[in-house]
């Protein structure tokens, strides 16, 4: 390593002797008003023959070559293969030519307007890129002028304002507000003449994401509400660095939680170039052992750990104070309650309630049809001793009750037919003039006279819907198959069935249902104000 290190530097040693702070670029920038140099880099092989290097300038445009010499100019300089500007000015733009020999050098020289409002020049900067915390250093130096300089100092662009250096030297530990321009002011005496050179330097403080102290998202401690049974998935994720790794302590002392499972980790970069890692912990079907348990999600790295406690609570589920709620409940619970009752009863009574209520409006269908008769009674009218009672009921305890007690006028066959005449024809137009049919029904009821009774009715009810029949099972009735089938037609609240214990009052049931279907009638005050018909006769 040393046969070959030493003569490396020694070839570094001369080159750097031979043509120190040279410039071998094209491209040349330099600002009015300040000293500068072209310097050509001579390699160590070419023997020095400085006297025969002779200097051209070529303004732009021009095609011409101007010889330059130091009478040429009082601001120009010749020195050891350099130009030197005393200061350089806008003029002095153009391509310069050092001629050794044969061989030609060629620069082309920009110089640019000063800015003067601010302490640099910014088409004038060297880049300085530093990362956060690391060694910031900007060194004010021009070795070409060496000993000339006579005095550094920094300028931070931010106002200009002047930076303590030491010596040429500026140097800390790069912050983020470190950003900016910073110019370096070299002051230089020349044939007694001060000169300052600028040097202008744009620090970008760059992040360092190799090398972060990872960061739990969010905040440290989590409480989430749940509810048992429900599955949760806890959301743990950091910002870390690549080799970083995040994980969750979730397992209890001498305890398996069957229903908590880790997902594998999940690492991104992001734009900014950070490492985005996530760890999901899923707790399935949550019990009382989940509850109030810290389940703690770790970053760790070689800078150290950060935590953050998640803990699952119950939720409380009723939004509303609880007391609030169950009486709103109960009251609920009662306006139901009353309103099915309510129902009820109007189901029940609900015959009373229409009578009740035809009497309240005092309603009187009967006034405009112009009918004679509320009823035409249908019975059986031989009077023998199996059907005595019916015969009773339909000539004296209907009348009684319906004329006598509620007002109503009945057409009874035996006694509001005159006997003789064309019965068949009479009974119609009988029909005809009441407003509602009532049968007495019994099993010995179909007999020839009355048939057609019934048929002339029915044909009145059914086609012409002008006498409504109500139907009064006197005796039961088991066999149907005797009368009309249109009879069967008739609603089954139309059919009433007279109980004889049960029948008797006046506010039976049997009375008031038969009232609800005779027609509404303005009621006269009854006559018989016993409130219970005479038992009939057993005989
Ligand atoms: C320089 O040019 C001369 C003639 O003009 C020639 O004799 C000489 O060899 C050249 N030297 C080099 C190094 O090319
Ligand atoms: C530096 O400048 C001061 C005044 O500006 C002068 O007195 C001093 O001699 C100078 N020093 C050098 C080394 O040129
Ligand atoms: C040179 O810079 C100094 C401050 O460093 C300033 O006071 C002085 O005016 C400047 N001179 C010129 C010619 O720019
Ligand atoms: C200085 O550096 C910043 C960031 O790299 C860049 O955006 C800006 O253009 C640079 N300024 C100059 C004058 O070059
Ligand atoms: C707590 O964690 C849950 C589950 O990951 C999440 O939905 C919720 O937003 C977090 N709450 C807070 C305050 O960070
Ligand atoms: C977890 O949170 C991170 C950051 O907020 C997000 O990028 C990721 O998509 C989330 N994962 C799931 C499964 O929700
Ligand atoms: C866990 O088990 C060990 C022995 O297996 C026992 O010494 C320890 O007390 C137990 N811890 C709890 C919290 O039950
Ligand atoms: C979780 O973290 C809390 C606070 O950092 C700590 O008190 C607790 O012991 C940890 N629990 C587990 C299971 O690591």
């Amino acid at each position: 390593m040393y046969s070959r290190g030493l003569p490396l530097a020694l070839l570094i040693l001369m080159f750097s002797n031979t043509s120190e702070n040279c410039i071998s670029r094209l491209h040349i920038t330099a600002v009015e008003g300040e000293p500068f140099y072209l310097k050509y880099c001579r390699s160590s092989s070419e023997s020095e023959n400085e006297k025969n290097t002779r200097w051209y300038y070529q303004s732009p445009g021009s095609l011409d070559q101007i010889a330059l010499n130091p009478s040429s100019s009082p601001r120009l300089a010749f020195h050891d293969y350099a130009l030197e500007f005393w200061p350089v000015e806008l003029d002095d733009s153009g391509s310069y030519f050092l001629k050794m020999g044969n061989d030609t050098h060629e620069w082309k020289l920009n110089v640019i307007r000063r800015n003067k409002h601010s302490c640099f020049t910014e088409k004038q900067v060297n880049t300085r890129n530093v990362e956060v915390k690391k060694r910031l250093m900007i060194t004010c130096e021009k070795m070409y002028y060496g000993r000339l300089i006579n005095r550094t100092s920094l300028y931070k662009k931010q106002n200009c304002e002047q930076i303590e250096i030491k010596g040429n030297t500026f140097e800390k530990n790069a912050e983020f507000e470190d950003q900016g321009y910073y110019t370096c002011v070299l002051s230089l005496h020349y044939n007694g003449k001060l000169f300052n050179i600028t040097k202008t330097f744009n620090v970008t403080i760059a992040g360092d994401y190799n090398n972060i102290i990872p960061v739990l998202l969010g905040a440290k401690f989590n409480q989430t509400e749940v509810e048992l049974g429900e599955n949760v998935q806890l959301n743990c994720s950091a910002l870390l660095n690549k080799d970083d790794t995040v994980y969750w302590n979730f397992r209890k002392e001498n305890e398996t939680d069957d229903n908590v499972h880790e997902d594998p980790e999940t690492k991104i970069k992001t734009s900014e170039g950070k490492w985005l890692a996530s760890r999901i912990l899923r707790i399935e079907d949550i019990n009382e052992n989940n509850l109030n348990f810290p389940y703690n999600c770790t970053v760790a790295s070689k800078g150290g750990t950060d935590v953050r406690v998640f803990i699952l609570v119950r939720k409380n589920n009723v939004d509303i104070p609880g007391h609030i709620f169950t009486r709103g409940m109960i009251i609920a619970v009662l306006i139901l309650v009353a309103v099915v009752c309510i129902v009820i009863v109007c189901a029940i009574y609900r015959v009373d309630l229409a009578l009740f209520y035809r009497h309240l409006i005092g309603r009187d269908e009967t006034l405009t049809d112009g009918k004679t008769y509320d009823a035409f009674v249908s019975y059986l009218k031989e009077c023998r001793p199996e059907n005595f009672e019916e015969h009773t009921f339909a000539v004296e305890i209907l009348p009684r009750v319906l004329e006598k007690h509620f007002g109503y006028k009945l057409c009874i066959f035996e006694r509001d037919v005159m006997p003789g005449g064309a019965v068949v024809d009479e009974v119609h137009s009988l029909i005809e003039k009441s407003r509602r049919l009532i049968i007495v029904l019994s099993k010995s009821y179909m007999s020839n006279e009355v048939r057609y009774e019934l048929e002339s009715g029915l044909h009145e009810a059914l086609v012409e819907r002008k006498i409504k029949i109500i139907l009064i099972e006197f005796t039961p009735v088991t066999d149907f198959m005797s009368l009309p089938q249109s009879l069967e037609l008739l609603k089954s609240h139309r059919v009433l069935k007279w109980k004889a214990d049960k029948s008797l009052s006046y506010n039976s049931r049997f009375w008031k249902n038969l009232r609800y279907l005779m027609p509404a009638k303005t009621i006269k005050p009854g006559r018989d104000e016993s409130e219970v018909l005479p038992a009939l006769s057993q005989t």
